[in-house]
């Protein structure tokens, strides 16, 4: 299989020697019929992990009904019941829905040029991840994905994550917009600082600039609250969502608060597939899974397992772990030595782990998983480091 995969696939990945094919719960299933405990959830994407039989069941409703997709001429009762929860759970007033997390950062970045009426940059972080598409990889601050593609689009500028002062001084009468991950993914699990997002609030307010905040990997449960920015009290203007919406089926969206509601008028923007009734009827399910009472709880407790398991395990093996950081079921574990080969360790040994960079182990689980499936992971992990 994978040298078949090797022959018609574009070079654009580097694939683990795996083929997976099946999965229930927390657990994932190869070709051969090995199984793997995930807590990489597909990139922080199957938020309710596998086989999720409500999932499943809304998902065969859509089809049964014979209508997949109907395009953004007409209206479809699954994208406005999805928007409305999702405005509802946010507490913002208005939703576009796109196909990924690259798309939907497209789309705000749109909108703060529009908004900015002839104000065109925007400040973006250091060391950040927006997509790979040119706009968001323009808005990356990250030059290793961006050098091989230059130019880049051009009115980003880059702030220090955790800086404000080097924010501030990027502001001018050209500005329009302050874009941030309330925690960086990509960029290594790193967490923004309450007073550093509220000091960005501010800033967009004396300044009139939106406050687009991507919480595409962050966002929807994964630290414990709906959104990462409620946990530190911070409303953005913009929010940028994909990954888990759809736990597995592709779908992004733009939530807008007040001020970037009525940006958009018909012809400004479209996504031929936004909307799409299966994403939508998925993101609807998701949406109301994770409104379920208890459901943040079960993630703080499974996170906090996480991190003082993971702690403890640093504790044990300082020669090889320098670091522990992140919220909840984002987590980050920053090793002395290089990633690679511990993924392929924990792997052999039954457990998937992802990177975030040269030297960090992400964890970014589905939010079902329990505290015993943590402890599960905690401790293959630790054999794995053991024997190195
Ligand atoms: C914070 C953040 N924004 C945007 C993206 C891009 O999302 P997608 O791969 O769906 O385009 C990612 C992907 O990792 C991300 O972590």
């Amino acid at each position: 299989m994978i040298e078949r995969g090797k022959r018609v696939f574009v070079n654009a990945y580097a694939q683990y020697p795996i083929v997976l094919n099946g999965g229930e719960g927390r657990y994932l299933q190869d070709i051969e019929g090995k199984k793997y405990l995930d807590m990489m959830g597909g990139i922080a994407v199957n938020l309710l992990g596998y086989n999720d039989p409500g999932l499943n069941k809304v998902l065969k409703e859509v089809i049964d009904n014979g209508l997949l997709h109907c395009s953004n001429l007409y209206w479809n009762k699954w994208a406005i019941e999805a928007a409305e929860k999702l405005t509802k759970l946010s507490g913002m007033e208005r939703v576009f829905f796109c196909n990924s997390g690259t798309e939907a950062n497209e789309g705000a970045i749109k909108m703060a040029r529009k908004f900015g009426n002839g104000r065109s940059e925007i400040i973006t972080m250091e060391n950040s991840f927006h997509g790979r598409t040119l706009g968001s990889l323009s808005a990356t601050g990250q030059t290793k994905y961006q050098e091989a593609f230059k130019p880049m689009v051009g009115g980003f500028k880059y702030g220090h994550y955790n800086n404000l002062e080097s924010v501030k001084a990027l502001v001018n009468a050209n500005t329009c917009a302050i874009m941030v991950e309330a925690i960086q993914g990509e960029g290594g699990i790193k967490v923004a600082q309450e007073a550093f997002l509220r000091g960005i609030r501010e800033i967009c307010d004396e300044n009139d600039l939106l406050l687009i905040l991507d919480e595409v990997q962050c966002g929807l449960g994964r630290t414990g609250h709906y959104f990462a920015w409620q946990k530190m009290g911070v409303l953005p203007d913009i929010m940028t969502l994909a990954k888990g919406l759809g736990s597995g089926v592709p779908i992004g969206a733009i939530v807008t608060g007040p001020k970037a509601a009525s940006i958009f008028v018909p012809g400004d923007h479209g996504a031929t597939f936004g909307g799409n009734l299966l994403a939508t009827a998925a993101a609807s399910y998701v949406l109301d899974y994770i409104s379920k009472e208890g459901f943040l709880k079960g993630v703080q407790e499974s996170g906090q397992a996480l991190f003082e398991g993971l702690t403890a395990i640093k504790n044990r093996h300082s020669h090889l772990v320098k670091e522990v950081r992140g919220v909840a079921l984002m987590m980050g574990m920053e090793l002395t030595i290089p990633s690679r080969g511990v993924i392929d360790e924990c792997r052999q040994a039954g457990l998937l782990v992802g990177s975030a960079g040269e030297n960090i182990l992400r964890f970014v689980p589905p939010l079902t998983i329990t505290v015993e499936e943590v402890f599960e992971g905690l401790s293959l992990l630790e054999a794995v480091l053991e024997s190195l």
